[in-house]
């Protein structure tokens, strides 16, 4: 999968996917990371990007031109000239951000992310150049680099082959709608704090029932409105009403 990212900062993307997982994938040829500096489809002599708001205000607005000359540099190199690309730009703006957003686009073979910066982008790029908007969650960052490395890294890690077999994303919090159970590693008391003792039983069917409950027990604690989304059985349902009438007795 390759995942074009266009920053008026592309020196910022080296670091996080120049080490472990993603080094091992882009080196095999697995995925790719394309940072496009939008400064270089600038016309002026000072590469300028942004330009003052109409109409008034603060902060500085990024110009469209250098943005859709980027994105049509891109598609024109394809070989259908980017007719089922995504291009989605990061915004406050945008729909939240999900691992089921993140399934949907690591399906595609090619992405563009663009990173938006100062107060915001012309709106001529969302209405006629981008296909979609993302935001990573209801809180104002200072420019869209960190949400593009946000998303690339929960789309990338779902590509096939990019986790080792031993590192399933099928058992990750909210594949399944619900959060992950507890994990623990060797040794088994540390501080005097010890490992559940069914963990270091061996039965298999009881650690698969405990670990149920706790993913259960979580999400009703941490994130209760997840429940009410998820798809659960009968012994999941049972569990929940069990758990909330204790939690009322206590
Ligand atoms: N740019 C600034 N804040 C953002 C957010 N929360 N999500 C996506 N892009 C952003």
């Amino acid at each position: 999968m390759r995942i074009d990212i266009l920053t008026i900062f592309p020196q910022l993307f080296e670091a996080p996917f120049g080490f472990g997982i993603f080094k091992r994938a882009i080196d095999n040829g697995l995925v790719q990371i394309n940072p496009v500096n939008i400064r270089d489809y600038a016309h002026d002599k000072h590469h300028t990007t942004d330009d003052y708001p109409y109409g008034g205000g603060a902060g500085m607005v990024m110009k469209p031109q250098p943005i859709f000359e980027a994105v049509e540099d891109i598609k024109n190199k394809l070989d259908d000239k980017g007719a089922s690309l995504p291009v989605i730009l990061l915004t406050p703006q945008g729909r939240l951000f999900s691992h089921k957003i993140a399934v949907e686009l690591s399906q595609h073979p090619h992405i563009v992310l663009i990173c938006g910066h100062y107060e915001g982008v012309d709106e001529r790029v969302v209405e006629h150049l981008a296909t979609d908007a993302i935001s990573i969650g209801d809180y104002v960052l200072t420019g869209g680099e960190v949400p593009a490395m946000v998303v690339a890294d929960a789309v990338l890690r779902l590509v096939p082959g990019v986790l080792g077999s031993e590192e399933s994303p099928l058992d990750d919090s909210h594949a399944s709608g619900l959060l992950e159970y507890p994990q623990y590693t060797r040794p088994p008391e540390y501080r005097g704090w010890q490992v559940p003792e069914i963990l270091l039983s061996g039965h298999h069917a009881q650690i698969a029932k405990w670990r149920r409950e706790q993913i259960i027990k979580r999400t009703l604690e941490m994130r209760p409105e997840l429940l009410d989304k998820a798809d659960l059985g009968q012994e999941d349902k049972r569990l929940v009403k069990r758990m909330m009438h204790t939690d009322k007795k206590d």
